[in-house]
């Protein structure tokens, strides 16, 4: 059985990689480590990167990559998923391979907490952290029209534990560590990548970096909530170029090794405990829902 550490980084790929790239640094705060001429690799924080962004004519995440734990290599990996039949390559310092969902994932080495990378952040010194960027990456999120495929994959291959369930068959929480979820997956009918989220330190943050993306042009179909599922307060900005969205959160559920898996029901308190379930447009990427849902061209109920 393979065991992972956290989650690595997440690629999304846009057409336009200087205008994301841009973006990622002004609009969310993330710092570019470094550039080649068709990748953008970026950080919140002392991590080497969080982000990458690579330029396509066929914008949408392609991968999600997980640190593996300390006592597993990437051959120990490739024998793993030799064993359970799955294809995958081996790049340098990756295993790749897709879910049966064709969402890539990739597996990485773990990244040894020595040196100054054993102090908490705010005891070490930076020349090129931007102010008020998110603290960490945190999850990611997929729509799926096949969750107990997906569910069984991401346990038995991939190597998560499943948190929580949501009713019989709406949606399933995953974690690696005390996280409440790492990976989650909703059951809409249609496999889509949904969102990539973000660690943020309080309400004060999102407050903060909402105000700040509002005055870029970037809007919120969903949020500020309060999941019941994870406890997490979020909002969800609009992400066009990447078809999907960024999920900025903070408070998060923190589970420990005596956690049992809970069935939350299907309803509007375990989605937002504050108030409303989410438009119809929250599941939907097309130009005339992104575009109706910018300009407020219709009520969120059409
Ligand atoms: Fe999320």
């Amino acid at each position: 059985m393979i065991k992972l550490h956290d989650i690595d980084h997440v690629a999304l790929g846009v057409e336009d990689l200087d205008a994301s790239a841009h973006s990622w640094q002004v609009e969310f705060g993330l710092a570019e480590r470094e550039r080649t001429p068709t990748e953008s690799f970026l950080a919140c924080n002392y991590e080497p990167y969080s982000l990458v962004l690579r330029r396509t004519n066929n914008p949408g995440a392609i991968h999600t990559a997980y640190n593996l734990d300390p006592e597993f290599s990437l051959a120990d990996a490739e024998k793993h998923l030799k064993d359970h039949g799955v294809l995958y390559t081996r790049s340098e310092n990756a295993v790749e391979f897709l879910d049966p969902e064709g969402n890539g994932v990739h597996l990485v080495p773990y990244r040894p907490r020595d040196g100054a990378n054993a102090f908490p952040v705010t005891s070490r010194r930076t020349d090129s952290l931007r102010q008020a960027g998110p603290r960490r990456l945190g999850h990611v999120n997929y729509l799926t029209a096949d969750l107990p495929t997906m569910v069984d994959f991401y346990t038995t291959v991939v190597g998560q534990e499943v948190t929580d369930y949501l009713g019989d068959d709406a949606g399933v929480f995953l974690r690696i560590g005390g996280d409440h979820h790492v990976n989650a997956f909703v059951n809409t009918g249609t496999p889509h990548f949904h969102h990539v989220a973000f660690d943020l330190i309080d309400f004060g943050q999102i407050r903060s970096s909402f105000d700040h993306l509002a005055q870029h042009g970037r809007w919120f179909p969903w949020g500020p909530v309060r999941h019941g599922i994870g406890g997490n307060l979020a909002g969800y900005v609009r992400l066009p170029e990447a078809e999907c969205f960024v999920e900025l959160y903070c408070d998060m559920e923190q589970i420990d090794r005596t956690h049992l898996p809970r069935t939350f029901p299907d309803d509007r308190r375990s989605s937002n405990v504050w108030g409303m379930l989410p438009p119809r447009s929250y599941f939907r990427f097309d130009k005339e829902t992104v575009d109706a849902e910018r300009e407020s061209l219709r009520s969120i109920w059409d």
